[in-house]
């Protein structure tokens, strides 16, 4: 199969908070990109109040037309205000974060919680459509509290009602850890529950794995995630691209986008959020990552990933594979050497 930008079923990179920044975008833009990208989750309320860092976030390249600004947000009030300030600049649209499930974001009644105050969330949904009426208008969500649909159905359809026009699932309960695998079975059966295209999140680690599940499920789009910082490469591949990955190229290329499109305060947590996932498919990357930890410059981090390969050259050229994370560099390869 071939999941190109125009082919069958489009692919997403999901919004995660620290790491899908311009730099990261740029990154996987330069492998030929994917069809959709979001930004990091946002507080609409820091936006409003136009924090120090709001340009920094509020940056859509490398691809402004095909991305959308995740926001995190307290109320309705708060969608209404965002959405007028990022009004007429640029940009495919607004999703609104219903998902996250981290406990302090939980507490201050933000993500899932919202599944909670069905009528404010309709409420948050119909202040967004209302300031943009044209814009692409999404709503990411979880299953909720209990591996069942019909809570979550009747909200989804409440919301749908409201203006969104796409739904995201990533199908896990609140409290079922990162390491449990997602369950697409909710996603086709909340597809059948509305009218909207439901995109699937969740559990994409290779090729093999996502043609199983599009086949299997069915879904109208597919999100990835933690792969696509594993691999940035995983949309060209998705694409049947010919790669030849050089690891050590690629970590390079992205000091260089992190440097360029992130503010100095940022770097050094955004480049050790990165090398947390990146560092994952390596031979030795446990301990590489937990070095990499107690770095304290952008450059020590730099001098420590290249005596890495150096010292571990099977890693730094990893043999192509359907099945793993290690795979191969196109045109866009030869930029990054
Ligand atoms: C480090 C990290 C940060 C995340 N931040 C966000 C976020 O800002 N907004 C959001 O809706 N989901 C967030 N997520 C969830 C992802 O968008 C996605 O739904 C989840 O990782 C499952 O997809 P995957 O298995 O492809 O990684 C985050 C996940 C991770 C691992």
């Amino acid at each position: 199969m071939n999941y190109s930008r125009s082919g069958s079923v489009p692919l997403y990179l999901a919004p995660m908070v620290t790491l899908t920044h311009a730099g990261l975008r740029h990154l996987i833009a330069e492998f030929g990109g994917c069809d959709r990208y979001y930004t990091e989750m946002i507080s609409a309320e820091a936006i409003t109040a136009h924090s120090a860092f709001h340009r920094w976030y509020l940056d859509l390249q490398p691809e402004p037309e095909r991305t959308v600004y995740q926001f995190l947000f307290r109320d309705a009030a708060a969608v209404k205000a965002v959405a007028t300030k990022i009004a007429g600049r640029g940009g495919l649209g607004i999703d609104l974060n219903m998902a996250c499930s981290a406990p302090h974001i939980v507490r201050a009644g933000g993500g899932i919680a919202w599944m909670k105050r069905v009528d404010e969330a309709r409420r948050a949904v119909a202040a967004a459509r209302e300031v943009l009426p044209d814009a692409h208008l999404s709503v990411k969500l979880r299953l909720g509290e209990r591996r069942e649909i019909e809570q979550l159905a009747r909200f989804a359809v409440s919301l749908c009602a409201a203006g969104a026009g796409e739904l995201t699932l990533h199908p896990k309960t609140r409290k079922e850890p990162e390491a449990r695998p997602a369950d697409w079975r909710f996603v086709a059966e909340l597809q059948q529950r509305v009218a909207v295209p439901v995109v699937a999140s969740g559990g994409v680690s290779d090729i093999t794995t996502l043609e199983y599940r599009i086949r299997r499920y069915e879904p109208r789009a597919v999100m990835i995630g933690r792969e696509a910082v594993r691999s940035p490469w995983i949309f060209a591949l998705a694409r049947n691209a010919q790669l030849v990955i050089d690891r050590l190229a690629v970590a390079r290329r992205f000091g260089a986008l992190l440097r360029e499109h992130q503010p100095p305060e940022f770097q050094l947590t955004r480049a050790k959020r990165f090398y947390q996932y990146y560092t994952q498919p390596l031979q030795w990357g446990t301990r590489l990552f937990a070095a990499l930890k107690t770095a304290r410059s952008m450059a020590e981090i730099e001098q420590r990933v290249g005596v890495y390969f150096a010292e571990h050259p099977q890693d730094r050229y990893p043999e192509p594979s359907r099945r793993q994370h290690a795979h191969t560099v196109p045109a866009a390869a030869a930029a990054l050497q």
